[in-house]
């Protein structure tokens, strides 16, 4: 393992907000998808994890996704994201204002210590304002760039793609004065995301790699949960070999359910994971 050497990777980018503000029609707009007509009830209830080749300046540039529910009863799942993003991307509808999620959302950024950037979203609807939004935003402390402040905040339309671009090279600035780099030349290190039992693959969770490569056939332990990497997905569902930073991957071969928030990290043999997960057990 070559532990010096770090190179750089892409920005990870956590989407938030309050419930219907229009965070998964933002990334159906990024991406060219169409999530919200495939969700039941149009409620986001899990965190989507997308990989995504953003043109900047001509050129293209990864980005990893994340899209998170607003609806009240998913604040674990925010905050789980705010603390594997790099920069959290709030999203306010110009429409609605500032609501209970949105403030939950801020709160769960700023506890990460994650730089914020506002989308302020729905902007071609009749009754829109975003001044007022600004307003609101400056009035609990996240004061405009455009108004002298440090919060950067671009007016967007994510059903009709107006200034998302603009929206984009922002989020893409922060992310470069962040210097974001990792090794992907040692073993893998990073939090499940999402976990479940799947009827035919058992056990499969979603990891992000925050440092390292992960493999398939390699040994990994999540908190009491272990095993051998048997299969590697990305989103798309499509068999990959591997996984390096900043990237999320879905994984089959843990003996049981890992937890959603809970790092994971790659041990030397099946022995060592097993030692590992019954002296947790234990404790
Ligand atoms: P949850 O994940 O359930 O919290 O919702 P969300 O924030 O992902 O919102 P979603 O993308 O599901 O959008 C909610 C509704 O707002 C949908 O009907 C969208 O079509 C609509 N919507 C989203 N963005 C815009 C926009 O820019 N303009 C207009 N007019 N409608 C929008
Ligand atoms: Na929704
Ligand atoms: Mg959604």
């Amino acid at each position: 393992e070559d532990l010096d050497s770090l190179e750089d990777r892409p920005p990870v980018l956590t989407i938030m907000g309050h419930v219907d503000h229009g965070k998964t029609t933002l990334l159906d707009y990024i991406r060219t998808s169409k999530v919200v007509a495939s969700e039941a009830g149009g409620i986001t209830q899990g965190i989507g994890a997308y990989v995504v080749p953003v043109p900047i300046d001509g050129k293209l540039q990864t980005c990893v996704f994340l899209d998170t529910p607003g609806h009240e009863a998913f604040g674990a799942m925010r905050a789980r994201g705010a603390r594997v993003t790099d920069i959290a991307i709030i999203v306010v509808a110009a429409d609605d204002g500032i609501r209970p999620q949105t403030n939950e959302a801020i709160a769960h950024a700023k506890a990460a210590g994650v730089p914020i950037v506002v989308a302020i979203n729905k902007i071609d609807k009749d009754g829109a304002n975003p001044d007022r939004v600004m307003e609101e935003l400056a009035s609990i402390g996240l004061m405009p760039e455009d108004w002298g402040g440090d919060v950067p905040m671009v007016q967007v339309s994510a059903l009709k793609g107006d200034n998302v671009d603009e929206l984009l090279e922002t989020v893409m600035l922060v992310a470069e004065l962040q210097d974001l780099k990792a090794n992907p030349h040692r073993s893998a290190k990073g939090t499940v995301i999402e976990a479940g039992l799947d009827k035919s693959k058992g056990p499969i969770a979603t990891f992000i790699v925050q440092n390292g490569t992960l493999k398939k056939g390699d040994i990994i332990i999540s908190g009491e949960a272990f095993g051998k990497v048997r299969a590697l997905f990305d989103e798309k569902g499509n068999h990959v070999d591997q996984a390096g930073p900043s990237i999320p991957v879905q994984v089959i071969g843990l003996n049981n359910v890992p937890i959603a928030g809970d790092e994971f990290e790659v041990v030397s043999s099946l022995d060592a994971a097993r030692e590992k997960a019954e002296a947790r057990a234990e404790a």
